[in-house]
């Protein structure tokens, strides 16, 4: 087995025990307990439990590799490998039982993702992709979006938590809104990808992305064929992340940089 199926191997079990918790605190209820960012950017007893709970199956089963996580940070390792992981990616829609929430994670051998799990713990829909073996979900190898025409696209995009941050973000939603068929916003950046490597949208764009919300669903987006890249160039990030079928990405990625879509706040 190569060490991107290794890894996924590892992934995927520790993914649905996580989902499955996120799922089952849920149901008892949720409050915020704290505020990060800004007042609405909250952090759940949930995303922490859930976190802790990856780790240490992490920790257990491979001891010396390093883990960034959303609320905990990043720990020190010994090995090449270091996991990527969003303990609930859509935080928001888990705080309104919207069932639009997913574990994320991923893992890199010497800073490349080579393996990457998404799982909507609302609904059990799980996303798999090794890098060079391909995404698959439902059992499905994924293909992502035969739409080549900009016009008749549907995009996924998302905003960032901070009040000049989301006004930015607006005004190039405004700017791309009349060039295309319409826009969708999830709440969920690690489930946006997947659909977008599904087919279920035809492309994504986002800006403000930290790793973990891109890690695992942009290997996904990228082994279903889909170019994930940032403007000009740039690789994915918190600059801007763009996932596209070839056929609409040209198309996509110059109207976003077009609109400046990756300056401002
Ligand atoms: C957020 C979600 C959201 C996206 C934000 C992310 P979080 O992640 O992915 O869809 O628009 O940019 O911060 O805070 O729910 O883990």
């Amino acid at each position: 087995m190569d060490r991107g199926h290794e890894l996924l191997a590892l992934a995927v079990p520790i993914a649905r025990e996580a989902a499955e918790l996120a799922r089952t605190m849920r149901a008892a209820g949720v409050d915020p307990v704290a505020t990060k960012s800004t007042l609405t950017d909250v952090v759940t007893a949930a995303d922490r439990a859930v976190e802790r709970q990856v780790r240490e199956a992490i920790h257990a089963a491979r001891p010396g590799d390093a883990v960034l996580g959303e609320e905990y940070g990043d720990s020190q390792k010994a090995s090449a490998v270091r996991w990527i992981l969003d303990p609930i990616d859509g935080t928001v829609n888990y705080l309104y039982d919207l069932p639009q929430y997913a574990v994320s994670l991923a893992a890199e051998v010497d800073g490349v993702v080579v393996a990457g799990v998404v799982i909507n713990a609302a609904t059990g829909r799980e996303w798999t992709a090794v890098l060079g073996g391909g995404a698959h979900a439902d059992g499905r190898k994924l293909s992502g979006s035969q739409q080549a025409d900009l016009r008749q696209a549907l995009v996924g995009t998302g905003f960032g938590y901070a009040a000049d941050r989301r006004l930015h973000q607006a005004a190039v939603l405004a700017g791309l809104i009349g060039d295309i068929r319409d826009v969708r916003r999830f709440g969920a950046a690690a489930i946006d990808l997947c659909l977008a490597a599904e087919g279920s949208l035809d492309a994504y764009y986002e800006k403000g992305l930290n790793a973990w919300d891109h890690a695992a669903g942009g290997l996904v987006a990228a082994e279903a064929g889909l170019l994930v890249t940032g403007l000009a160039g740039a690789a994915p990030g918190p600059d801007m992340v763009v996932a596209a079928p070839p056929a609409l990405h040209g198309a996509l990625h110059d109207r976003l940089v077009e609109l400046d879509a990756e300056k401002g706040p």
